[in-house]
């Protein structure tokens, strides 16, 4: 069980997080707290801390449903996801609030985010219909073959607090509906939004045992558990958000046991703005894509590359809009941007002030944590009890400095200056990273040239680097991944297997590449000659 204090969104008090390993993952065993990061005194959930052995029983459990849920036809295992998806829009203002609270995503975006969630069910739902393999032409006569697609079995799947059911709809949709059993970790920052999904899921419908939901941390708790358990042979698949850090480990592990694991991971996200862009639109889309969100998307924009013609303009306009920003509690819709998820990010970008500094970068907005008594103009919340900042912005700054290669979740970002297009796609293209990626110009030329050589994943042409919509394929190259993708028809591939299958009808045995028609053995016959001929 987990008790989530959610009275005053009307939600009930208490939720049954998981079906088969509900008395599993709660019983008797360690809990953990969670608070909400705009008001430290608001215990928001409390949830189990699963343990190693409830980890290995949750996939033992998942195991245990995966062939009767694999047998049920897709178009039936799509109508749960309608199901599902009509749950979500009865269900969308009390979950938006709930994730707002829970880890300070601004209403206006925790909205969007659940918006997300039921996009992904619906096209999901379509997708039972159609599923579709191929029919083939056989080389011999009589013959027929098919392609069909099959499900994985039980895949693991580890997510992240910043968009804590959005992301997890990614996988967890896709897989349910290609027939697949799960073992779900949740951010340990989003217990209690997990267990409404959950919840939702159950009551749209979905089996006991197909899914079932461990708690607790990465390193060292449930997630870690999860990679022990790809290890022990109890996990077919992990498909894994979150840090590059974790994904190498994990890859790791997925490696020994010949599996291919679906990583989406970091990013240091270039937006290019060159001399001919739209200021207003390059100013407007840069402030929302570095910092919407507190600049917690792993899609948020991370250096902003700007045409040396053009940048002093750009400079004091973007640092006059970013000064208009509101920060405060995310359930007031005034506001911007809310708080850090949790104190760790936090720290994290308190220490990347002085890494900037080190590398001889310069300050134009000296972004500071908000302590009791600080008066920040724009600011709301409560500085005692929430994990507020105001927006960064370094200036000054080149490509091989720490700052501009390393990815900091948080309000911040970078201005280097460039000279051309030429020298906006080298630098744009010079971190490991390669997910999302923009550039401001009204020239067509240079549009096409940014989108054929920038070495990203996602390539916004005049728009922010964030906002990927959901049917379009998500995931990076270099260290943002490793070439899976998530959403719309790509992410089919994640979850299934091609079986190829081949049905001959001649009674007799023919063999592949052999017996092949007179066609065939005519048409080699000069070509035998002619090699013949060589001496
Ligand atoms: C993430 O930060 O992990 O494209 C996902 C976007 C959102 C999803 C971000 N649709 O910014």
């Amino acid at each position: 069980m987990i008790h989530t204090r959610a009275q005053h969104e009307g939600l009930p008090h208490t939720l049954l997080v998981s079906n088969v390993t509900a008395g599993v993952a709660g019983s008797g065993g360690s809990s953990f707290e969670r608070r909400n990061p705009a008001n430290r005194d608001d215990l928001v959930t409390v949830a189990p801390q699963s343990t190693r052995e409830q980890v290995f029983q949750a996939c033992e459990a998942a195991r245990a449903a995966a062939g009767a849920w694999a047998r049920v036809p897709a178009p039936e295992r799509g109508r749960v996801l309608g199901r599902l998806a009509a749950l979500l829009v009865e269900e969308k203002e009390r979950l938006s609030r709930f994730i707002a609270r829970e880890v300070g995503k601004p209403l206006r975006e925790a909205r969007g985010s659940v918006q997300e969630a039921i996009d992904t069910a619906e096209f999901f739902q379509g997708e039972g219909r159609r599923l579709y393999g191929q029919t083939v032409p056989s080389e011999l006569p009589n013959k027929e073959l098919f392609t069909y697609r099959r499900p994985i079995g039980v895949v693991g799947l580890i997510t992240a607090g910043n968009f804590p059911i959005a992301v997890p709809s990614w996988k967890i949709v896709p897989a349910l509906l290609t027939g697949n059993v799960i073992v779900w970790k949740p951010s340990d920052d989003a217990p209690g939004t997990a267990a409404l999904f959950f919840e939702l899921l159950r009551r749209a419908g979905v089996p006991a045992g197909v899914l079932n939901i461990v708690h607790g941390a990465g390193g060292g708790g449930a997630g870690e558990f999860m990679i022990d358990a790809v290890d022990a042979g109890l996990i077919d698949k992990i498909s894994f958000t979150g840090s590059t850090a974790v994904g190498r480990k994990i890859g790791e592990v997925c490696g020994r046991r010949l599996q291919v694991p679906s990583l989406e991971l970091g990013g240091k996200n270039p937006l290019v703005v060159l001399a001919d862009a739209d200021l207003e639109l390059a100013v407007e889309g840069a402030v929302w894509a570095a910092y919407g969100t507190a600049g917690q998307r792993c899609t948020s924009a991370g250096n902003l590359i700007v045409d040396r013609r053009v940048l002093p303009a750009f400079r004091e306009r973007f640092v006059r809009r970013a000064s208009t920003l509101k920060i405060g509690n995310p359930l007031d819709e005034q506001n911007d941007y809310g708080p850090f998820i949790n104190q760790r990010f936090l720290e994290r970008w308190i220490e990347q002030r002085a890494t900037g500094l080190d590398d001889g970068a310069t300050l134009l907005l000296d972004g500071k944590r908000l302590a009791p008594g600080d008066a920040a103009p724009g600011f709301s919340g409560d500085a005692a009890r929430g994990f507020y900042a105001t927006p960064r912005l370094f200036d000054n700054v080149r490509i091989d400095m720490r700052i501009a290669q390393e990815e900091c979740f948080g309000p911040t970002v970078n201005l280097i200056e460039v000279d051309g297009l030429d020298d906006a796609i080298r630098v744009a293209n010079g971190t490991p990273y390669g997910l999302s990626s923009a550039i401001y110009t009204r020239d067509a030329h240079a549009m096409l040239r940014f989108k054929e050589e920038i070495r990203a994943g996602m390539t916004s042409i005049n728009n922010s680097t964030t906002g990927a919509e959901a049917h379009l394929p998500f995931g990076g190259n270099g260290w943002s991944g490793n070439g899976t993708r998530e959403s719309g028809i790509w992410v089919l591939d994640a979850y299934t297997r091609w079986q190829a299958v081949n049905v001959d009808l001649s009674g007799k045995l023919q063999k592949a590449q052999i017996d092949l028609s007179l066609v065939a053995d005519a048409e080699a016959a000069p070509l035998g000659a002619a090699l013949n001929a060589i001496p």
